[in-house]
């Protein structure tokens, strides 16, 4: 294990989290992979940012040693060059099911942005994100990904895969030419889908009765484009369904009317070679292949069933879709994007305006059978991997149930499972993010 295992950036010091009271060993570890996450999303997101300088912080885990999961390279990458960005392999985390669970399998993504030209994908590669040379090699799991049934009472004894995202296509990448301008990137993400797919099924995948496959952020969007794909590794008989935790990217201008997701999306499709591996269907009825980049243009085209756990507010969305810096030149959203604690009236409204959108472009696919969502009104990101979001006293509710309790309503078909909040402030459940200190 490398020495710098729980080195983190300097913000999650004091961790500024007020409403996480009384901090157990447990909460700061995941408050610390919390700020890890967010420290990714501030400094390695592709989107215009602020400079700023960082330290180091160790943070202890008194986590049961049996709750770390090695990383396991992938051994069919070499032969099939399945590279990393970088040319590393690629890899995942396995942890082995037990009891009813054994002949059930979870597959969980990572998430973590893309790159969208030469500049930004050569950066990727000096990071975990774009190489394995610089990932942890053993990891934790908790929320959905936990074997404690306190912690995840539906998916505890599963078979758990959480694979490490190593490019910025989120697993789609296939250009007819490499290495354009002697870069040396290697956009290899559908090859390493198909090879860790490949692999997984030869070590006990292919004797699964119920599978899930999930990801949060980019490997949410990862999820929903793989979804078929994935259904059709399994005989009929399987129950095989998708979930996209903060997965769900709306094709929404920014404050200031430009399209800036749009055009990132198209850069990264077009760099990275990606229209082959999007919806056929889409890409046929739509002018321009990377609109079928946005889950909205063909999660209806999906056939599996699909749950989303998307947060109204989610702070990634607000400060890279809807108020990124370019779009704010005074940087009167600066407070708001931190801590929506913070945001004044007239924010507050143009926020709750990307709400009813969201929820407009969502109820056409409520009423598609065995679909599930819960759409909660917390300023947060993703919510399943967290043991304090997942499923714990104090976690998100709707209704009274927890994102655990309604996925798992959802998957075993117990109940209807569209949860859908009202608007903010008005759920005391909610985790809201601060991300202020993260602002140095
Ligand atoms: C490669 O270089 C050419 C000419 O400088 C440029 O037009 C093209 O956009 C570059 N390709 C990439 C992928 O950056
Ligand atoms: C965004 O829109 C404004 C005007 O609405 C324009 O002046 C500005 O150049 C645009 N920014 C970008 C990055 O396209
Ligand atoms: C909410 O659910 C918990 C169990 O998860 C239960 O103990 C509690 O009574 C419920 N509260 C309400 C108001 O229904």
């Amino acid at each position: 294990m490398p020495a710098n295992q729980h080195r983190l950036p300097r913000f999650t010091a004091d961790v500024p989290w007020q409403r996480w009271r009384q901090l157990s060993q447990r909460e700061l570890t995941i408050a610390a992979t919390a700020a890890a996450i967010v420290f990714f999303l501030l400094v390695f997101s592709p989107f215009p940012k602020p400079s700023r300088t960082f330290g180091g912080t160790n943070v202890i885990a008194s986590e049961a040693a049996s709750d770390w999961v090695p990383f396991t390279p992938s051994s069919n990458a070499q032969q099939n060059s399945a590279f990393c960005l970088d040319g590393s392999l690629p890899g995942y985390h396995l942890k082995r099911g037990f009891g009813s669970g054994s002949n059930s399998w979870l597959i969980y993504i990572e998430g973590g942005g893309w790159c969208n030209n030469i500049p930004s994908c050569s950066a990727r590669k000096e990071t975990r994100y774009g190489s394995s040379t610089y990932m942890d090699k053993r990891d934790q799991f908790f929320g959905i990904l936990s074997r404690h049934q306190v912690q995840n009472p539906d998916f505890f004894n599963w078979n758990k895969v959480k694979v490490r995202y190593c490019e910025g296509s989120s697993f789609t990448s296939r250009p007819d030419t490499e290495f354009q301008n002697g870069t040396e990137l290697f956009f290899r993400g559908q090859l390493i889908w198909d090879t860790l797919m490949d692999e997984l099924l030869t070590i006990g995948m292919s004797e699964s009765r119920q599978a899930l496959l999930i990801g949060c952020s980019a490997g949410g969007l990862a999820a929903l484009i793989h979804c078929d794909d994935f259904r059709d590794l399994f005989p009929k008989d399987t129950d095989v369904k998708c979930l996209a935790d903060a997965g769900f990217f709306p094709n929404e201008k920014d404050i200031a009317g430009n399209h800036t997701i749009e055009s990132y999306y198209h850069d990264v499709v077009h760099l990275q070679g990606i229209t082959k591996s999007l919806n056929h269907d889409c890409v046929a009825r739509s002018g321009e292949p990377s609109k079928c980049f946005f889950p909205q243009e063909f999660i209806g085209n999906i056939k599996t069933p699909v749950f989303l756990v998307q947060p109204a507010y989610d702070f990634w969305q607000i400060a890279n879709i809807f108020a990124p810096k370019s779009s704010d030149p005074h940087g009167s959203w600066r407070k708001c994007k931190l801590n929506i604690f913070n945001c004044n009236s007239k924010q507050l409204d143009v926020l709750h305006g990307y709400r009813n959108s969201l929820l407009r472009t969502l109820n056409g696919f409520q009423k598609k059978p065995k679909w599930g969502m819960f759409i909660n009104s917390c300023f947060i990101h993703c919510q399943t991997w967290a043991a304090g979001r997942w499923h714990s006293p104090t976690s998100p509710r709707i209704n009274n149930k927890t994102i655990a309790e309604t996925v798992g309503d959802w998957y075993f078909e117990r109940e209807a499972a569209i949860r859908v909040d009202c608007p903010f402030p008005c759920n005391p459940t909610c985790v809201n993010q601060d991300l202020t200190d993260s602002d140095g």
